[in-house]
């Protein structure tokens, strides 16, 4: 069952084109994320559904109540969404105690006091902060605001939980702490929750479902294994996680084996790919775990390049290997490799179109620079 219906919302500011044309469905009790690099339209498409921004086109329905429609000029006011908001910045009063904070939401609705008092405490025990009611905001630290804020979201029973960007605020091993946790809470109040982030970590480990957008549009939905196996174009594929694109041209196939020209080099290697084939310029898609370094050229799919650099990363190496005009990340356990080591690609590679936008233009930090 859809709890939360998004269709065809459509959003500018001035020139900026924020949302265009952007369709999600949530389903009920489950974790949606929306992912994608910073000014994509998360937050304008999260504060749309919350009734905080008003878009120019498209509709909304929440369970079976449209919330906003542009077409019958149906707006639901905000306060009447039920939704529970939990912004980046935290957002809670300071000269109020961590009780008052989070039993605010029911005294705007006039819950009785001794009413109020019972919500606070059980959902001060759902966030773990039993005992601390009394403290004022600046006695806790980052992590506990923001369950306090949570808290507050969750006072007063919403449909649904909005959270855009929740843990930014917090330290890396804090953060990571803070997803287990959040996605243990979400399943043990079976809320039907909507996430933003950028941190494609994040999305892929919390969520049932992940919505990559790029530019305003939904560029892919899936459950984090499809987004992450089975990308939609080479801007997911490079967003979610770290992938070569690497640059060259088809010169030849047969059914789905092609022969793959590399940027800078003559010789054809051949692979096995998954999607439609079409002669000439292409990038080839391929995941630094899924490339093994092996001692012989002479099987399929191999190719001999020139080691470049190195970098130890705990728990494996990165190697960047050259071949011809391309910068191939491969991620082993072998700390030192030749030279001049052959490389045998996956199984079944995927290929892009040689020219789309992808994340390298933006804020992905996990993006490796393939020329
Ligand atoms: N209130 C606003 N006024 C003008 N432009 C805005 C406003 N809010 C968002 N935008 C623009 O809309 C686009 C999408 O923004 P936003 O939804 O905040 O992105 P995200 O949350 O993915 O980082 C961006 O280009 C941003 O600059
Ligand atoms: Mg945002």
């Amino acid at each position: 069952m859809a709890e939360l219906s998004i269709t065809s919302l459509g959003k500018s500011f001035g020139d900026v084109r924020a949302l265009d044309d952007v369709s999600i469905v949530a389903e009920e009790g489950k974790l949606l994320t929306l992912l994608g690099p910073s000014g994509c339209g998360k937050s304008t498409t999260l504060w749309s559904v919350a009734g905080l921004h008003t878009p120019d086109t498209g509709a909304i329905s929440i369970g079976d109540r449209v919330v906003y429609d542009a077409a019958s000029g149906t707006e639901v006011p905000p306060e009447e969404r039920q939704c529970g908001v939990v912004f980046q910045s935290y957002a809670i009063w300071p000269h109020m105690s961590v009780a008052d904070n989070v039993g605010y939401p029911l005294k705007l609705r006039k819950v009785a006091k001794q009413q109020r008092r019972e919500r606070v405490e059980e959902v001060l025990a759902l966030v773990e902060l039993d005992d601390l009611g009394g403290r004022y905001p600046h006695e806790l630290s980052g992590g506990q605001q923001q369950r306090v804020a949570l808290a507050r979201a969750l006072a007063y029973q919403p449909r649904l939980l909005l959270l855009d960007e929740p843990f930014s605020n917090l330290d890396a091993k804090l953060r990571e702490r803070a997803r287990d946790w959040l996605r243990d809470l979400q399943q043990r109040v079976g809320i039907t929750t909507v996430f933003v982030t950028h941190d494609q970590d994040e999305a892929l480990s919390m969520s049932d479902r992940v919505v990559v957008m790029n530019a305003g549009r939904v560029a892919q939905i899936g459950t984090p294994e499809e987004v992450y196996r089975d990308p939609a174009d080479g801007f997911v594929a490079d967003f979610v996680g770290s992938i070569n694109l690497v640059p060259g041209e088809i010169v030849g196939h047969d059914g789905a084996d092609i022969d793959f020209v590399v940027d800078g080099t003559r010789e054809a290697i051949r692979v096995r790919v998954d999607g439609d084939v079409r002669l000439g310029p292409g990038r080839l898609g391929i995941r630094p775990e899924t490339i093994s370094i092996v001692g012989d050229i002479d099987q399929p799919g191999t190719v001999r390049g020139t080691a470049l650099e190195r970098r130890f990363l705990g728990d494996h190496y990165r190697q960047t290997i050259g071949i011809g005009d391309a910068r191939v990340a491969v991620q082993t356990h072998l700390a030192s490799i030749p030279d001049h080591p052959v490389l045998r690609l996956p199984d079944i590679c995927k290929v892009f179109p040689a020219s789309e936008p992808t994340a390298e233009s933006s804020t992905n930090p996990n993006s490796l620079e393939t020329t």
